[in-house]
């Protein structure tokens, strides 16, 4: 029996049950809808809605409920249409007539808000240790290779020398900052729509701070139409989920570069490649190539989200039940991506020979320059002085580094005293925070683990103790 079926006469169609069902969407927040339900009890209790032993009763069947849904022996059943109706309809098999009483001054509509609020915490705690987790693997590549040279690109076309760790803590930095956006997001979480009933709040006196704090939040969304209304809290997820995502395509793509057999900087694991069932030779970097190809459904996930928002009328619309389906597949898949990249990374294996024999002498180019500089030519001419080298060199097929002395001073007598360049003084004369030089390098690396360590503690206090 539907809680509303004494309004709605006559049986629903087959059709409009199977349609407007969310069991299976929601039955994940089951857990979360019974810590609700729990904090509800002792509300109505405290407001003397209903007595104090028989808000005992509830709250221990609803435990036991709790522990049926945990073990999986609670049943699902397809006529009772989303997760709030089977947990009632549980708690009245359990304590009768009394499970009835507990909806008196709530609504399906701000225990749905509540249910996906206090499940969009876990996702972002669980998140945001995975993001710790691959940022900890890409600092141990980077002290692994922490001499080897491999070109940087921009245009995708050779720019300067580069330590490999540059790179690599590259990524950690945009993971940094999801990291930081996902904490961010959580305190805007973190706010109860308790006791705002369907739309106008309740007329029982129910303590809407002490509902916050029994289920688990730490403060309350202030006005009751806003609080069973809007999904921004999912937007702000969904959105740092997809950037997330578009972080490691970005990542993605680099390892799929990087081990082709043109570039062959990287060997990627067996254990995360695949063969070809036709071409023998083949090595397929399949992981990379999904992640990059689901960060687009995840950016899917947020377009989805925001448009079901887009334009609905105050307050509750039936549309907000097709959330869940966007939220939980973006959730699931970055959390997923964040576990096979960290476990690639860890096995990553590159090539230093091979990444420091693939920078072009043309990549020294911005070294002779400074050079010039250094010995009073202004950058414009020093720069104009290089390309004409440059250009010299490639109609006569020759690096950059294989000029002689004298060519070199006749291009500018400034040249005269110049020790060689190579790869690694380009590298070693970079000095700004932040910058490729081994000493910058060292600093950057110090600086993330720290700052990993400072996250991976306010991660655990922002986690509910278990
Ligand atoms: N299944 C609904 C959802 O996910 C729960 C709230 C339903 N409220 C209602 N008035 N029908 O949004």
């Amino acid at each position: 029996m539907k809680t509303w079926q004494s309004r709605i006469k006559g049986g629903s169609s087959s059709l409009f049950e199977d349609f407007t069902s969310s069991v299976h969407q929601d039955q994940r927040l089951a857990p979360y809808d019974v810590m609700v339900s729990v904090a509800h009890a002792r509300a109505l209790s405290r407001a003397s809605v209903i007595k104090p032993d028989e808000a005992e009763q509830l709250v221990s069947a609803l435990t036991e409920i709790g522990e049926e849904i945990r073990s999986g022996s609670f049943t699902w059943r397809d006529e009772l249409e989303d997760v709030h109706s089977h947990v009632e309809a549980r708690l009245q098999e359990k304590v009768g007539d009394l499970g009835g009483a507990l909806h008196a001054g709530r609504s399906r509509n701000d225990q749905i808000a509540a249910d996906l609020r206090l499940y969009v915490k876990d996702a972002s705690l669980s998140a945001l240790g995975a993001i710790l987790a691959l940022q900890h693997a890409f600092l141990e590549l980077g002290r692994r290779y922490q001499d080897a040279l491999i070109p940087s690109y921009t245009h995708l076309q050779q720019a300067q020398p580069v330590l490999i760790a540059q790179p690599l803590l590259a990524h950690v930095s945009m993971l940094g900052r999801d990291w930081e956006r996902l904490r961010d997001g959580l305190a805007r979480t973190d706010r109860s729509p308790l006791g705002s009933g369907a739309v106008a709040g309740s007329g029982y006196p129910l303590d809407r701070a002490f509902l916050a704090q029994q289920a688990g939040f730490s403060t309350v969304i202030e006005n009751a139409t806003d609080a069973v209304s809007d999904r921004d809290f999912l937007v702000e997820f969904v959105s740092c989920c997809a950037l997330c995502m578009t972080h490691l395509s970005r990542f993605a793509e680099d390892l799929i570069l990087w081990s082709t057999q043109e570039f062959g900087f990287v060997k990627l694991p067996d254990a995360f490649a695949s063969g070809s069932s036709m071409m023998p030779q083949k090595k397929n970097p399949d992981v990379a190539e999904l992640v990059r190809g689901k960060a687009a459904l995840v950016i899917g996930d947020l377009t989805g989200i925001l448009s079901l928002i887009k334009s609905l009328p105050l307050a509750y619309n039936r549309d907000l039940q097709e959330d869940k389906t966007p939220l939980f597949h973006a959730a699931d898949t970055l959390l997923a991506a964040l576990e096979i990249c960290t476990a690639m990374v860890a096995e990553l294996e590159f090539d230093p020979q091979r990444t420091e024999a693939s920078i072009s002498s043309f990549s020294l180019a911005t070294d002779l320059a400074d050079y010039l500089v250094s010995k009073g030519m202004p950058f414009r001419r020093a720069h104009s002085t290089v390309a004409e080298l440059v250009a010299e060199c490639l109609e006569r097929g020759r690096a950059l580094t294989d000029l002689s002395a004298v060519e070199l001073e006749t291009a500018s007598p400034l040249f005269s005293a110049m020790p060689r360049p190579t790869s690694r003084t380009s590298v070693k004369r970079k000095q700004t925070a932040g910058s490729t030089g081994p000493e910058q390098i060292e600093a950057q690396l110090q600086a993330a683990l720290q700052l990993l360590t400072d996250r991976e503690a306010e991660t655990k206090r922002l986690s509910p103790a278990q």
